[in-house]
């Protein structure tokens, strides 16, 4: 999608997650001169395959597989400082070099280990289905205006005196959530002491320097984590996550203005999936559902929970076309339906007597739809060796034209499998 005047570019989920937006980056970054994270934190967990090597990225931007790529954490991402470091010794591990080409913005807010007893203690009361990663008492932080920031780090007495009041303010949270667990000034302290000399050095003002490489034509990608679906503001609240998934959330959480976006590609799967609580109004029934999850190897890549799976649902893609502004879209895992004799897409929801095109804003509403289904043929053949659309069986794509019509949005790509070479690029 990169071209003369697309320089910068947002990819987005436009359902519930785990649509394969790590294979997309991973593959359009080997034209990319920048990569930034720009939400989430290490609830994300991007999966890119190459050759035979699987490598799961959870805060890393997926762009940090191609040499000479400059990979960014922006100010929007809530960062786990343990795991990140994790993740970075395990690229060296694998002869990934990642030196001097990883910067982390100096406005980002830290996850600490109470963040994540907060995490599990909320869950025992407000059932969720969170990843546990402690991200949603980390915005709260951060909203609340007493997070904690990879700057403060700077000032060690400074991030002392804050984590003081972060480690206080979470136990007498967790006394009063009825929880056992109690943080450790002390094992915070020299966890913040021992990361800081890490972190410090790859501090930066990330929307200067993402800016800047825009400003100067070169090419950005800023990737988005989670899905449409799970936006604190466009989902399916509160069965959300606590950040601002959706394309508007890019510029905010990359630090730099809408105007030097040039476009937005929305990531979705041939049909839907979805890891935690809420409604899923097109879940497929036993035997299907069952099929899907086992063909598409639908397991977490942070939780290793079982994904709900079910049918493409296109209210939800038309609604997340809307609310990204989307404009093109890149179709994955078309080759999990080889085998279906029929595949239902759901073109709308009937509402009692009414058809309902739009996602209702009550959670319950959602709960209560009836998906209208339209029946396509199955094309009963495998596709993972299409290199190009003609490649593929008539009924296939047939089914993507109607994916698309019923989006509203063109198809940019198309993967049939999970290596980066089974990533077809539609032509025009
Ligand atoms: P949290 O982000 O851990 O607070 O979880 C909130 C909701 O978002 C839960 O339903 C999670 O399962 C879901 N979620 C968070 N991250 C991902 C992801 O990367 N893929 C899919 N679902 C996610």
């Amino acid at each position: 999608m990169f071209d003369a005047g697309t320089t910068c570019l947002v990819v987005v989920g436009a359902q519930w997650g785990d649509e394969g937006k790590g294979k997309l980056v991973d593959v359009l970054a080997e034209r990319a001169d920048v990569v930034v994270r720009y939400q989430g934190g290490a609830n994300a967990g991007h999966t890119v395959v190459i050759g035979d090597s699987q490598f799961i990225l959870r805060q890393i931007p997926s762009g940090i597989l191609h040499p000479g790529v400059v990979c960014v954490v922006g100010n929007g991402v809530v960062l786990e400082p343990e795991t990140f470091f994790a993740e970075l010794d395990h690229l060296a591990q694998r002869q990934v070099d990642t030196t001097g080409r990883i910067f982390v913005s100096d406005r980002a807010h830290l996850v600490l280990p109470y963040h994540k007893l907060l995490d599990a203690a909320s869950e025992k009361s407000q059932k969720l289905g969170t990843t546990g990663r402690g991200i949603g008492p980390a915005y709260e932080d951060k909203y609340g205006r007493r997070g904690i920031r990879v700057t403060d780090l700077r000032r060690l007495e400074c991030a002392r005196a804050l984590l003081a009041a972060g480690v206080e303010r979470a136990n007498r949270l967790l006394e009063l959530m009825g929880s056992s667990e109690r943080a450790s000034f002390e094992e915070h302290a020299a966890l913040l002491e021992r990361l800081a000399p890490r972190l410090v050095p790859l501090a930066a003002d990330a929307g200067l320097l993402v800016h800047r490489a825009v400003r100067e034509g070169r090419r950005v990608l800023l990737e988005g984590a989670q899905g449409s679906l799970l936006d604190v503001d466009h989902g399916t609240y509160p069965y959300v996550t606590s950040s601002n998934t959706t394309a508007g959330g890019a510029a905010v959480g990359a630090g730099i203005g809408p105007t030097l976006i040039h476009g937005v590609l929305g990531v979705v799967k041939a049909y839907t999936t979805r890891v935690g609580n809420g409604p899923l109004p097109t879940e497929a029934p036993s035997p299907f559902g069952e099929q899907l999850r086992q063909l598409g190897g639908e397991f977490g890549a942070v939780t290793g929970r079982p994904r709900r799976c079910g049918w493409f649902d296109a209210t939800v893609v038309r609604y997340a076309a809307r609310v990204n502004g989307l404009t093109g879209l890149a179709v994955t895992k078309l080759d999990v339906l080889d085998t279906f004799d029929e595949i239902p897409v759901c073109t709308a929801y009937a509402l009692g007597a009414d058809r309902c095109e739009e996602m209702p804003a009550e959670v319950e509403l959602l709960g209560h739809v009836r998906p209208q289904y339209e029946v396509l043929p199955g094309w009963r053949r495998p596709t993972g060796s299409a290199r190009r659309l003609a490649d593929l069986p008539a009924e296939a794509r047939a089914y993507l034209d109607r994916l698309q019509a019923l989006s509203g949005v063109p198809a940019r790509y198309v993967s049939v499998g999970t290596r980066r070479d089974q990533i077809i690029e539609v032509e025009g």
